[in-house]
Order: structure tokens, then sequence, then C-alpha cells
């Protein structure tokens, strides 16, 4: 090992000595900031110990890296750091470490990383990977108009009920045959936010609309490529490179452009006396002049961006797999129908004050969002000062990460932990909460989009199931695997409708 370096150096001080010598120096700069920056506190949380730079990234089984996970997992337990690069990553898993680092310790762990793929794109706009009191003014803002719009009232649940119509008809349209509700799904789900912001919904083969879509699902693909993830190593030198970073920025410039041209349209008709929906209420802000605030109009294109993105595809893989479900527990599915029939009937519609009545629907929606468990680490935070978790030094800067796979599959909480099982969420026949779910986090920093997903999740579900038996296409197994994307999806699938005879 050696032997050869030093020929090579050697060979590289004969053709170059200055060069060498400060190749050398800088490499001797980083071994020792590195090493300075281990030993300068002995009270890190434990982990595997990495090399510089590179940190613990060939420790990484890369074809598998849930395998190497479970191992730092199992011999660190409840918290643990890895690094790559100069980043450190925070792992920790439990109920009650989960509570001390989102809620106790909610304003040390408030802000998003910045991450360089999204940075590139999004600087510091939006609601997702805002931070400091830009973030503050927008969520505030952003919750308040979706107060404005219904969120909690009959309006807005008008609204999902009348695109619950729309998607039936979709359905129904397939005639019982084999397909994949991919497509409708997303349709009806993302035209709620379109009636939000835009004002209006589409029809579900407007070539706009379509348009629109498919970029939202191209840039989620992309992310995960290997290109875009080299990008957030090296953005300095990608940056100039050829990739599917650069088709990922080309697919963000068309749907900005998009938001843009509908926010154009707006500006036209304003009409002052009347606000209809998010746009327009953004745009009056816009117009009381205020030097400190961070209402611009870059920032209302990604505002409106976020909700799409954190809002069309979350809900929309959740109801995925609540299909998939129904198809694979046709029993659960029966004892469900039977609630809807008891409760609602054929002859309306079901509402929100319907679900206190059917707690069995209830708790099979929550078991659905358990098992399908699509953002299984949650969404990462950064600490914005040094602190101190569980007794371990965390310094500034360190990014967290709460996994909550850990939590929605503890044999300690669930009786049936890898099961689909609705009676986790029942006692004695009601409904009952559980503290270790939490599939849109907790704290400060909670999803801002819960409760519109909760009302899409339950109206949409009741609204297809009063309608529908969903059953695997005859002589196939359908499989509950998982395909992790942005989101942990089910792999595509396709499943029949049949119209429930009455
Ligand atoms: C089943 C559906 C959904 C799930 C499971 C989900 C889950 C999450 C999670 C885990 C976070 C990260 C929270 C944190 O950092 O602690 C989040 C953030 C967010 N969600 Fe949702 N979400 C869903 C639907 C929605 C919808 C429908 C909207 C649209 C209004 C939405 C808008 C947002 C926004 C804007 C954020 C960023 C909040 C911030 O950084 O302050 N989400 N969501
Ligand atoms: C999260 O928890 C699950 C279940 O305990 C474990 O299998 C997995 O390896 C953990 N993931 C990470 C990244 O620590």
């Amino acid at each position: 090992m050696w032997f050869p370096l030093g020929s090579v150096l050697h060979s590289l001080w004969e053709g170059a000595p200055l060069q060498t010598l400060f190749l050398l120096s800088a490499i001797l700069l980083i071994l020792a900031k590195y090493l300075q920056k281990r030993r300068s506190h002995l009270n890190y949380p434990p982990g595997p110990p990495g090399l510089p730079i590179v940190g613990n990234f060939f420790q990484m089984d890369l074809k598998n890296p849930q395998k190497t996970t479970q191992k730092f997992t199992k011999k660190y337990g409840n918290i643990y750091c890895t690094h790559v690069g100069n980043l450190t990553f925070m792992m920790v898993s439990g109920l009650p470490l989960i509570k001390e680092v989102l809620v106790n310790q909610g304003h040390v762990f408030i802000d998003r990383p910045k991450v360089p793929v999204h940075f590139h794109v999004i600087k510091t706009f939006g609601l997702v990977m805002s931070n400091g009191q830009a973030w503050k003014q927008q969520r505030r803002f952003a919750l308040m108009t979706l107060r404005n719009f219904g969120l909690g009232k009959k309006s807005l649940e008008a609204r999902i009920q009348e695109e619950a119509r729309y998607l039936i008809e979709a359905i129904r349209e397939e005639q019982g045959q084999p397909f994949d509700p991919h497509f409708q799904i997303n349709n009806a789900v993302s035209n709620i936010i379109c009636s939000i912001t835009f004002g209006y919904r589409f029809d579900y083969h407007d070539a706009q609309f379509r348009e629109l879509l498919k970029s939202l699902d191209d840039i989620l693909h992309l992310e995960t490529r290997w290109e875009c993830q080299l990008f957030n190593i090296f953005p300095w030198i990608m940056k100039f490179l050829p990739g599917t970073h650069q088709k990922l920025f080309k697919e963000w410039r068309k749907v900005e452009i998009f938001v843009e041209g509908i926010i154009k349209q707006h500006k036209e008709d304003l009409n002052p006396e009347e606000t209809l929906d998010f746009i327009d209420a953004y745009l009056k802000e816009l117009s009381k002049d205020n030097i400190h605030s961070s209402f611009e109009e870059k920032n209302l294109v990604f505002c409106t961006l976020d909700l799409f993105f954190a809002g069309t595809e979350t809900t929309s893989t959740t109801l995925r797999w609540a299909l998939l479900y129904m198809a694979v527990y046709p029993e659960i599915q029966g004892r469900i129908q039977a609630e809807i029939d008891r409760v609602v009937g054929q002859s309306r519609q079901p509402t929100m004050d319907d679900k206190e009545n059917m707690p069995y629907t209830n708790a099979a929606i929550h078991e659905v969002q358990r098992m399908g468990n699509i953002i299984p680490f949650n969404v990462p935070r950064v600490a914005t000062v040094d602190t101190t978790v569980a007794g371990y030094h965390v310094p500034k800067g360190t990014v967290v990460m709460t996994n909550l796979t850990a939590l929605h599959r503890d044999p300690k909480e669930w009786a049936t932990p890898e099961t689909f099982n609705p009676e986790h969420f029942l006692e004695n026949g009601q409904f009952k909460k559980k503290d270790s779910f939490l599939p849109f986090s907790i704290g400060k920093r909670v999803c801002l989009g819960e409760q519109l997903a909760r009302a899409e999740l339950f109206l949409f579900f009741t609204c297809l199931l009063q309608k529908f038996s969903f059953q695997a296409p005859p002589n196939t197994h359908l499989s509950l695997d998982s395909d992790v994307r942005v989101t942990t999806s089910p792999v595509s699938y396709k499943i029949c409708a049949l119209p429930r005879a009455m």
C-alpha cells in the first residue's frame, strides 16, 4: 500500500513539486480539521466511525441500504450519527426521543437543512424548505388562507365531494376492467389544491393539466437519480455538467412558468371586493407595501408549487395504498361497506360529520397510513444551535431524521405490527387514538395540510367504497411491496372496481 503510494508521490514531486506540496498540505489540513472536529467533543452520539470526507459512504450497502441501517440501529440504538461529506446525520427513534427533538426542543430543530438541488431552484422561497422569519410569515399566511377558503368548513367539504363525484365517474368508465388507478386519483387529489390556489378545477383530460401533473411526477422521479444526489455533494461542479439534474431544472422551470401564467391571469381579473382563491389573497397581501416582509411574487409561485408537491403525491399515494389493502383484505372492505351502508346509506354522499359514527372506517384509514408509512424518515430538520439530546452533544448544523418506521412498526405498540389490522385503532368498537402514530409528524413544523389531508382521505375513501368494491383482477396476486420514490408508494398495480349492486 505505502510502496506504490511512495513512488506515485515521488514521480508527482519530480514532475510538479509545487502542485504536489499544495495537494499534500490540503490533505493534511483536511485530516487535521477532521480529527479536531471528532476530538473536540468526546460526547457525540455514537455511530460507525467513518473516513475523512467520504464519512460512512463506503460502509453503506448501496444496493440494500436498509440492511446497513438495520445493523446501525441494532448496534447503536435509538440515537446514532453517520457522516457524509462534512454533514452529520442524526437518526432518532422511539417516541420519547422523537418528542424530545420535535416538541420539547422543537425550537432548536425548527429549520430545514439546505439541500443543493432544491436550493438551486427554490432558493429560500416557499413553505417546505424555507427557514426563519420568511418561513414563519409564509406558513402563517398559508394556514390562515386555507382556513378562509373553507378548511374545516362546509365549503371545502363540498369541493371534495364534488371532486369525488368526478372521480367516481372516471372510475366507472373503466367498466370493471383491470386498471391502474394512479392517474385518476392523482387528478382528483391535485384538483383540490387547484381549486384552493387557482380557484378552479381541471377536466381530467385537459392537456395543460396533464402536462402539469406529468412535470410534478417527473420532478419527484428525477430527484432520486444519482446525478441529482451527486449535485447535492458537488453542486459547484455538477452545475456545469449535463445529466438528469439539468432535466430536473428544466421541468421546474416549466411548472414555474405554468404558475406564473395563472398568476398573470389572476392579476388581470383581480376584483378588490372579492378574494376567490389563494392567489387572489396573496396578490392582495403583495399590494400592501411592507419592506420587511417576505411577500413577493417569486414566493407566491413557490408557495403554490409547495402546496402541489406536498399535497398531491402524499395524499394520492395514501389513497392508492388504501384501495390496494381493500382488494387484498376483502373481509375488511366488506365491514367498511356495511358501516357506510348503515350510517350513510346509498342515497346521499358521505360527509365529515359521518366520521364520528364510523369508527371502523376511521380506524381502517389510520391503519392504511400506519402500514403505508409513506414518509419513513419524516422530512429532515437541522439543529440551529449547539444542543444536548439524550445526554449527547449535538452540534449546530447536525441534520436530524426521525425514524417513523420504527414507531409505526414497534412491536411494543402494535398487536400485529407487520399485518394490516384496523383493530389497532379500536377499543370496544370505538375509535382509539394512538400516540405512536405520527404520519404527519408533530410539533411547530407539523404537516401544514394535515386537516386537509384527513378530510380528503375520509371523503374520497368513503365515497369510493360506497359505490365500488375493489378486487384483484382474475388470477392475479396483488403485491404489497413498496417502491421507494420520494414517498414510499405501492409498486404500480392494476385493480378492478366493480360497481356495487344495490
Ligand atoms: C396523507 C397526506 C400527507 C402526509 C402523510 C403528510 C406528511 C407530512 C410530513 C411528515 C411533513 C413534515 C413535517 C415536519 O417536518 O415535522 C409535512 C410537511 C408539509 N406538508 Fe404534509 N402531508 C400530507 C398532506 C399534505 C397536504 C394535503 C398538504 C397541502 C396543503 C400538505 C402540505 C405540507 C406542507 C406545506 C409542509 C411543510 C410544512 C413546513 O415545513 O412548515 N401536506 N407533511
Ligand atoms: C428505522 O427503524 C426500523 C425498524 O426498527 C429499522 O429496521 C431501520 O433500519 C431504521 N432505519 C434507520 C435508517 O435507522
